[in-house]
């Protein structure tokens, strides 16, 4: 249990101990003139008991000035409990964490959580949309991790849509005597004549084909629809194609830190396709309209109009939801879950509401399994509109990594880094500064993402919780050289030292609201106030130098915490720390 949670139970006791065995909440206090911490129960309970709030908060107040963890205990108005912690309280906090800070995380019952997020598209390029479904899916699962549960990933790849029929037909064009081609194809093995590179082409090739040539789009759309029914030749293709684009999907993810434990995409899906139509059907839920599969999704309550959900069209296609609701189908059968999360774009959301009520009104998925659409916002660039390229096409996302390393090429010391390394660092500070300014908002927010500015080192960025880290980390090691010790937390000094530490108190109510909110800005947020609060301690006392050694093994003991603190949160945003800068 946390230190935190330690301390609202004592709080709780005292209500229980004066006759109100209930749940009560500490509070941080918005309030600090008035006290650290605040309990704004009484006028609650108050409604309850027929009582006089100010009453009641009294005699709570009489039981919390026994209690030597509390000092300060004052009403305010109506009924405000407020509070402040004694010296003795921070430091058993400090002692309680400084060998193990995950004694500062409140682990909840586990459950097992499959996430489906990145969502790259097979043979096209990613852009900033699977950005921020990398970083935030990413970071949703970490912190789910930390707070004690199992874990799946799944990069559910797009790969059955009109894409494959487009590009198949293009290579169609331009390879018409490869084997796979042939009328008498048998599944012999074949060799790709294209390379990695040829892929980025080919598809924005044939997509402005298809948009100026009906014929093409048409033929497109048929082999779209072979493709999902297994044709031969051309599935073997598609799969070869596939397999090539992969390797390129899996080195941009790769340097985004996003992991995943299942490479799967949409068409793994479809050998439970026949199986699900078939079931649907016999539950009497689908019915042909205008010549194609659907099922009503509407609920009486709806304030605005949900449409079916289209399953199958009527030249026999299957669809966007189609591969959604089959992939479910397919997950629950392999897997023991509690919830599924999907993390997309925002403007994705009228789909996952028909995917999600389809999913429990045929009780494919029961009640009791919780589906999560956590979508988000878009990222723009400084003129507030989507980032693109010069020629003003999508920007590639990592034309856009490359670009930001850029800037952060330009701050980097060259005192310090050896030249060897400097690109890979730029690389390592591009990302936090990148991952970082992604993480900062509220997820479902749109955000302007301006390169200079993020890849700063001053202010609320990547490159300023990177620099301020390792600079706590060389403190310490400058420390261990010298053979001070640090393995006690004994007195607390100043104003500066005590926010730190009641900074760090907080850390479990931050992670709980960002895992309630399912976005990681309260995170965010919290990192760079620790940062700060720590900095501005860092700057008003010199640590290494003072002459009194319970006041600098304190303070260095404080610093590893908050160093240490750091780095687990770093670690769940995904953001790695380079060694120098
Ligand atoms: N491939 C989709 C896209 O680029 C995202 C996939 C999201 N996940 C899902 N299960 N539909 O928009």
């Amino acid at each position: 249990m946390s230190y935190f949670k330690y301390l609202e139970n004592e709080v709780k006791n005292v209500f229980k101990e004066k006759g109100y065995d209930i749940a009560i909440t500490l509070s941080l206090s918005n309030r600090r003139d008035l006290g650290e911490f605040q309990v704004n129960d009484a006028m609650r309970l108050a409604k309850i008991f027929h009582k006089n709030p100010v009453q009641i908060a009294n005699e709570i107040k009489e039981g919390l000035d026994k209690n030597d963890k509390f000092t300060n205990v004052n009403i305010a108005g109506s009924g405000f409990i407020n509070l402040s912690l004694s010296d003795k309280a921070l430091i058993e906090f400090i002692r309680d964490i400084k060998d193990n800070i995950d004694n500062n995380i409140d682990k909840m019952e586990e459950k097992t959580i499959l996430l489906d997020y990145g969502g790259a598209n097979v043979a096209k390029a990613l852009h900033v949309g699977h950005l921020r479904s990398a970083n935030i899916g990413e970071a949703l699962k970490r912190l789910a991790k930390t707070l004690g549960h199992k874990t799946i990933s799944d990069v559910h790849l797009g790969d059955s849509g009109l894409q494959a029929g487009l590009i198949v037909l293009e290579m169609k064009e331009r390879f018409s005597d490869l084997i796979c081609f042939r009328d008498d194809y048998a599944g012999e093995d074949f060799e790709l004549p294209i390379t990695k590179d040829d892929l980025k082409e080919i598809y924005p090739t044939a997509s402005r084909k298809s948009k100026e040539n009906e014929e093409f789009l048409n033929a497109a759309r048929e082999i779209t629809f072979k493709i999902q029914n297994n044709h031969l030749g051309y599935s073997k293709i598609w799969d070869k194609i596939s397999t090539l684009s992969k390797e390129d999907i899996k080195d941009t993810y790769d340097r985004l830190n996003a992991k995943f434990d299942l490479w799967e995409g949409e068409r793994d899906s479809f050998k439970y396709i026949p199986e699900l139509l078939e079931y649907l059907d016999k539950k009497g839920l689908t019915y042909i309209s205008d010549n194609a599969t659907v099922m009503d999704v509407k609920e009486d309550t709806d304030e605005k109009e949900i449409p079916p959900i289209l399953l199958q069209k009527s030249d026999g296609a299957y669809l966007y939801a189609t591969t959604d609701l089959a992939t479910i189908y397919g997950r629950l059968k392999r897997f023991k879950l509690d919830e599924i999360w999907y993390t997309t774009d925002i403007r994705q959301e009228l789909h996952f509401t028909q995917v999600f009520r389809a999913a429990y009104k045929s009780e494919i998925v029961p009640q009791n399994i919780k589906l999560g659409f956590y979508g988000f916002g878009t990222m723009n660039g400084n003129d507030g509109k989507p980032f693109k390229t010069r020629t003003g096409g999508v920007m590639p996302l990592d034309e856009l990594i490359d670009l930001i390393k850029v800037e952060c090429r330009k701050r980097l010391n060259e005192n310090i880094v050896e030249e060897d390394k400097r690109d890979d660092v730029s690389e390592t500070i591009a990302l936090a500064a990148l991952k970082y300014a992604d993480l900062l908002p509220f997820r479902a927010t749109d955000y302007i993402f301006d390169p200079a500015k993020f890849s700063d080192l001053d202010g609320k960025t990547g490159p300023y919780l990177l620099y301020s880290t390792i600079r706590m980390r060389s403190l310490l090691k400058k420390a261990k050289e010298q053979n001070i010790e640090f393995n006690d937390y004994s007195v607390v000094k100043n104003d500066s030292d005590k926010e730190v530490i009641l900074t760090l108190l907080s850390l479990p109510l931050v992670l709980k609201r960002a895992y309630d909110s399912k976005s990681i800005n309260e995170v965010a947020e919290y990192i760079y106030k620790l940062t700060s609060t720590y900095n501005k301690f860092y700057s008003e006392n010199k640590i290494v130098t003072e002459e009194n050694n319970d006041l600098r093994e304190s303070w260095l003991t404080i610093t590893k915490v908050v160093y240490e603190t750091n780095m687990l949160l770093l670690d769940l945003m995904g953001i790695d720390v380079p060694e120098k800068m």
